[in-house]
């Protein structure tokens, strides 16, 4: 049956353009002013483009040219597009973290498509937090939407051999700290490692999240995987503004997709590419928005039961995403993955999950693994708790050294950024292998803006050993294209009086990932004793963004949203006066 088809009087636009009365006068005139005949929109869906281009996002530095094919499409359909540009997240450029601007971000989009005559959106976003971001916005909004992802950048190149982003700039920093790389290898390095505009090539945050964005049905079929600069991406750019037109007549909008069986495909998909930890805090923030529970515990009860099919580092050992591209995709994932997914759930080209990967097929086996030979049978990610991290701390186990994954060592604090920086490579560092190190000071409140710097460096005395990973703890978050065996997101954070902020130099340490275990081998009143000395640091932010950002945040087992942003009763549009 032909879905129901809105009427032109019915359009949210209409309010704004069709209406006859002073105010609409205004909207017209001023939409001709810009050049528009009346036949451009009069009766049309409003398209708009919600483009997180600028300047300084190398990663969306396509975004110009892709808006203009999006328009392209969305014309081709009969809509009316108009291209609003919201804030780029940039990420190796922001500081002191993206994180401190994804909700940002996220209320700029929601507002943009509430306060402008809009029918329906195109979000355009890829690197790191702007795909959470732009979703969660348009989420709370709830007006028609389809997601564009930026796309990976090629495959980084040095010698001969692939360069993947993030991981091989930890791999090579550490080569160069060891002495095994010289500073011209170094530099040569730094220009083969990002050879086209795209997001990180690595199964990092962006890959993750936009991965994410098509499992739970918001891109058209295969989108997430298109190599920015293939041309492919540029058609799939203006498929989906042809897309977005049917969508506002059939009204198919954001929570007719994104259920509790949307969120549980969306979170099997990660742990099959051994995604970023990163997504967590994200798909959380996203059903928070959702008004669909979703817990931590959720994310370890699917983690046991799904493969790890993705062969892509940082998990993988050599592929990057233009080898899944050219492996079959993500399609070619999900349908080795069908039967763990809800292959009903309905996606925004109007077919369901398991008919748009119909016919997929896997072009490289070891690039896209069959389920009898996986990377690993599960375990993508794993949620740990006790003592040390009462609301919970992930791992991702796949990127870890095994031998780590139960260790039980001394601890080495260092209670913020600068301390360690300050101590890490200082010899006289009462440090070795069996270590563990643990830093304070790095979640949403104590980065603030929970940075992404829970993959401590090893220290340089233990490189020259040879020792590539150890045990590292701490309440900030790890690039996606991280990699060792470090627990994150601790919760609660150091900042608000979390156990970790208790932890001295000395105190023993129990990891144990296959029981799910993170524990303080110190006596509950010790710890008590501890906890009546300790003060809570100063934020650096008495107005602003920052003191807003202070007072709502929360913590990253809830999503790291705003508190009032959370799903509620709708919020009115504006009177049109
Ligand atoms: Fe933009 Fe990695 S820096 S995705």
């Amino acid at each position: 049956m032909a879905p129901a088809r809105k009427k032109p009087h019915e359009l949210r636009s209409h309010l704004w353009f069709g209406v006859k009365d002073l105010r609409a006068f205004g909207h017209r005139s001023r939409t001709l002013q810009m050049g528009y005949a009346r036949e451009d929109f009069a009766g049309k869906p409003v398209i708009a483009i919600i483009n997180t281009w600028s300047d300084i996002n190398p990663c969306h530095a396509h975004f110009r040219v892709r808006a203009e094919e999006v328009k392209r499409g969305v014309w081709q359909a009969g809509g009316f597009p108009l291209e609003m540009p919201a804030i780029s997240l940039a990420e190796p450029f922001q500081k002191p973290s993206t994180m401190l601007y994804r909700n940002l971000l996220a209320m700029e989009t929601e507002e943009l498509l509430r306060s402008y005559p809009v029918d329906g959106a195109v979000l355009m976003g890829g690197c790191d937090k702007t795909t959470p971001a732009l979703i969660m916005g348009a989420l709370s909004m709830n007006l028609p939407a389809i997601y564009v992802p930026a796309g990976p950048m090629l495959r980084g190149n040095w010698h001969g051999e692939p360069l993947g982003s993030g991981s091989d700039s930890w791999k090579y920093w550490a080569e160069l700290r060891a002495g095994t790389i010289d500073e011209k290898e170094w530099q040569e390095v730094e220009e083969g490692i990002a050879r086209s505009y795209g997001h990180c090539m690595t199964m990092g945050t962006a890959s993750t999240m936009t991965s994410v964005a098509e499992s739970l049905g918001l891109t058209l079929p295969g989108a997430a995987s298109i190599p920015a600069p293939d041309a492919n991406h540029a058609r799939m750019a203006t498929a989906s503004g042809r897309r977005i037109v049917g969508m506002v007549w059939e009204d198919l909008k954001p929570s007719d997709l994104l259920t509790g069986a949307a969120f549980d495909n969306a979170i099997t998909v990660i742990h099959a590419l051994s995604g970023s930890t990163n997504a967590i805090i994200h798909l959380i923030a996203m059903a928070g928005r959702a008004g669909v529970a979703l817990s931590l515990g959720r994310f370890d009860e699917l983690a046991r039961v799904t493969p790890v099919l993705a062969n892509i580092r940082p998990a993988g050992d050599k592929y990057l995403m233009e080898d899944f591209y050219y492996a079959g995709g993500l399609r070619a994932l999900l349908a080795n993955l069908k039967e763990n997914l809800h292959v009903d759930c309905m996606t925004v080209n109007g077919s369901t999950l398991g008919q748009n990967i119909e016919g997929a097929r896997t072009y490289d086996e070891d690039v896209i693994r069959p389920r009898a030979n996986p990377v690993s049978s599960s375990g993508g990610l794993a949620v740990l708790r006790g003592n040390l991290a009462p609301d919970g701390a992930v791992i991702k186990p796949a990127a870890a050294e095994a031998r780590l994954l139960k260790h039980t060592g001394p601890a080495v604090v260092f209670r913020d950024y600068n301390d360690m920086a300050a101590r890490i490579d200082n010899e006289a560092l009462a440090v070795d292998e069996n270590s563990v190190l643990v830093l304070q000071s790095a979640g949403p409140l104590g980065g603030p803006g929970m940075p992404e710097w829970g993959q401590l460096p090893i220290p340089k005395k233990l490189l020259k050993k040879g020792v590539r990973d150890m045990v590292r703890i701490s309440d900030a978050r790890m690039s996606g294209t991280s990699y060792g065996a470090c627990v994150l997101h601790v919760a609660p954070e150091s900042h608000v009086g979390g156990p970790l902020a208790l932890v001295r130099d000395g105190d023993m340490i129990e990891l144990d990932v296959a029981a799910r275990k993170i524990e303080i081998k110190v006596s509950p009143a010790e710890l008590e004793r501890r906890r009546g000395e300790w003060k809570q640091p100063d934020m650096p932010y008495g107005r602003g963004y920052g003191a807003l950002y202070a007072k709502h945040i929360t913590q990253a087992n809830h999503g790291c949203d705003f508190d009032f942003l959370h799903y509620g009763p709708a919020t009115p549009d504006p009177e049109i006066h």
